[in-house]
């Protein structure tokens, strides 16, 4: 198996596929899309354009949907939610399909989205993207992070080195024998130095400060913590992602 991470929907390659792609966007995307998912969600369904977004979701029984809109990490007006998993509980999700829009994180998923085998990872969900691929041993895999319209985020790169740090170490393999790309090797010495303080690291972030000065400070705890959700998104038809476990 190699690994390869890249930073930004802009910088992943437009030529070929990976057996398996990893969007990643610890704030907030990817960590709302494994909330809703591990409460009981029956789908997650992504769009980069807000209208559209509307036009499809119409079309659902309106007791069985959430639309969800985020635009520079504020909710967008007339959404009955912005982007903040800790909104997303099991007594307003569960059996309904969230349509959601973001800046960032939507983005990356799409960019990936004609890959095999398409998950949505966060620092909350890591261990089952780790298992899964322990299990299905892609040949290929690529962690695709969201960025800040197109510039690279801490967050999501500490995220790749997470999930590429458990990997190694659970399949005794050397991070260089992982690596299919530098950027990997960076994510995992990123990683490695801030482990024991993921919430420190998420304080430094750019985008961490953005939701701070909107007094998002308990979604970044949240969001920092690792392991706590035993939920793999995976899509399951182009945009629609539903939990494998
Ligand atoms: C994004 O997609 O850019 C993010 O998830 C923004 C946010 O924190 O809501």
């Amino acid at each position: 198996m190699k690994l390869f991470v890249y930073h930004t929907p802009e910088l992943t390659p437009t030529n070929e596929v990976p057996d398996c792609a990893i969007a990643v966007d610890v704030l907030r995307a990817t960590s709302t899309i494994a909330t809703v998912l591990a409460a009981g969600g029956e789908a997650v369904q992504v769009f980069s354009d807000l209208n559209k977004l509307m036009e499809v979701s119409e079309q659902w029984p309106s007791e069985k949907r959430l639309r969800a809109g985020e635009r520079g990490g504020a909710k967008v007006a007339g959404f009955e939610l912005g982007n903040s998993p800790l909104d997303c509980t099991p007594e307003l999700v569960e059996g309904r399909r969230l349509f959601i829009s973001t800046t960032n994180g939507t983005r990356a998923l799409q960019r990936v989205q004609n890959s095999p085998a398409v998950l949505a990872g966060a620092l909350i969900n890591r261990d089952a993207i780790v298992q899964f691929l322990l299990e299905k041993q892609p040949a290929t895999v690529w962690i695709v992070g969201s960025g800040w319209e197109g510039s690279f985020a801490l967050e999501d790169t500490v995220c790749a080195g997470a999930i590429a740090h458990s990997l190694a170490e659970k399949s005794h393999i050397t991070p260089d024998e992982l690596a299919g790309n530098d950027e990997l090797i960076s994510a995992i010495a990123l990683y490695s130095q801030w482990q024991d303080n993921l919430l420190g690291l998420l304080h430094h972030a750019s985008h961490g400060k953005r939701l701070l000065r909107l007094d998002c400070h308990e979604d970044l705890k949240y969001c920092s913590q690792t392991d706590i959700l035993d939920v793999l998104p995976m899509q399951h038809e182009i945009g629609v992602l539903k939990s494998k476990n």
